[in-house]
């Protein structure tokens, strides 16, 4: 009884990040040991649920695999984290008249409308003040509009309290990165970074200037999209163009490619072409949106790219988008601020737990605040 008391007036201050993935789901817990950060534990489950299972029994699913994973590790974690993204939310970065935020919080509706494409009823609405602005001589300010659908909302909700879990915050992926990138970026940094987070159905982007978030997009190729591809090129099923996306890499030099072709490696060169015309579609329509931000008369040009995601991990990845961009790309170490490193960690699963870390980080804040 009394432990209870106590708990709850000193809940414990172990909080997870939960990365709910489309292919997996990525966890995070950190601990805090004398004012410093510790990774209690990790977790990386694949999920592989078939399309036409039902959503809720999907949901279901997904809730006992983390309740499971909890228990595994004996986890004592009450809240956690999670995220949506894709078509469940729109950021949008815009000038707003100036207003105070008593009589924003009354007009936001109406101000969002045009900037949002989903029925302003079915959204949550949050919104954001950056600082002031002008246009056009008016006074403005620059704010950051999240529109989160319900549903989807809700759905994330629903997976973590069916876990046994406190859904203590319900961010978006994006934000996520950035509260990461926060944390392991170069102090100082001075340059304009692009955030690019490939995973199986979304990638997801952010620009980031001075620490200042410029564009947030999201954008529908990704991983799932190169298994179409690899598939329809081979003629075999989504399954095996996952594994082959994970024993084959692109073919970027010539030593490769003339390797690959004296070998008569025919298979390598069919999933290299595939992946790397999947590619090519990412790079354009990323390209739209650094055009988008430089054309907002910007100083500083995009000087490099960190990548994470389960898809930072395909063979030559960095290579490939590097000589596309013409700039440096990066892996992301999501730990990279940690003193001590994870040991027994794939390797192949530390770019993928960094939208799970910056949840993790994100609620410890929040929690201190
Ligand atoms: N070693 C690897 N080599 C190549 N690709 C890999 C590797 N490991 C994972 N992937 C790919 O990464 C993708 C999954 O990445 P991630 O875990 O970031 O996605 P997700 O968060 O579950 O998806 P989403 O954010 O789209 O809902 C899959 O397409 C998977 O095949
Ligand atoms: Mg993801």
């Amino acid at each position: 009884m009394l432990s209870n008391l106590v708990k709850q007036m000193f809940p414990p201050k172990d909080i997870i990040g939960v990365d709910i993935g489309n292919y997996a789901v990525k966890i995070v817990c950190f601990t805090e040991e004398k004012k410093v950060l510790k990774l209690k534990d990790w977790g990386y489950i694949p999920l592989a649920i078939k399309a036409d299972v039902p959503p809720e029994e999907k949901k279901a699913i997904i809730s006992q695999e983390i309740k499971t994973y909890i228990k595994k590790k004996n986890l004592q974690a009450r809240y956690a984290a999670a995220s949506i993204s894709g078509n469940a939310v729109i950021v949008r970065y815009v000038k707003l008249p100036k207003l105070t935020r008593k009589e924003l919080d009354l007009t936001i509706a109406v101000e969002a409308e045009p900037f949002i494409p989903f029925d302003i009823k079915d959204v949550n609405l949050t919104y954001s003040i950056l600082n002031d602005a002008a246009e056009e001589g008016e006074p403005k300010i620059d704010t950051v509009l999240v529109a989160a659908k319900r549903e989807a909302v809700q759905d994330k909700i629903d997976i973590i309290s069916g876990a046994g879990l406190d859904p203590l915050i319900i961010d978006v992926d994006s934000f996520a990165l950035e509260t990461l990138y926060d944390r392991i970026a170069p102090k100082g940094e001075n340059n304009s970074v692009l955030l690019l987070n490939i995973g199986q159905k979304v990638t997801n982007l952010s620009i980031i200037t001075q620490g200042v978030t410029r564009v947030v997009r999201d954008i529908f190729i990704a991983g799932s999209t190169l298994d179409k591809a690899i598939a329809k090129a081979l003629k075999t099923d989504a399954a095996s163009a996952d594994n082959l996306k994970k024993s084959r890499s692109v073919l970027v030099s010539d030593e490769d490619k003339e390797g690959a072709i004296e070998n008569f490696d025919k298979e390598g060169i069919t999933v290299s072409k595939a992946a790397a015309s999947v590619l090519k579609d990412l790079y354009t329509e990323v390209s739209r949106s650094i055009d988008f931000y430089l054309s907002q008369g910007v100083e500083h040009s995009i000087s490099k790219i960190m990548l994470s995601g389960g898809l930072a991990n395909l063979g030559n990845v960095t290579k490939f988008l590097s000589m596309e961009f013409k700039v440096p790309v990066e892996i992301v170490n999501p730990l990279a601020f940690l003193p001590e490193q994870p040991k027994n960690m794939p390797k192949d699963v530390l770019p993928a737990l960094a939208v799970a870390t910056g949840l993790a980080l994100r609620s410890m804040k929040d929690w201190e605040e």
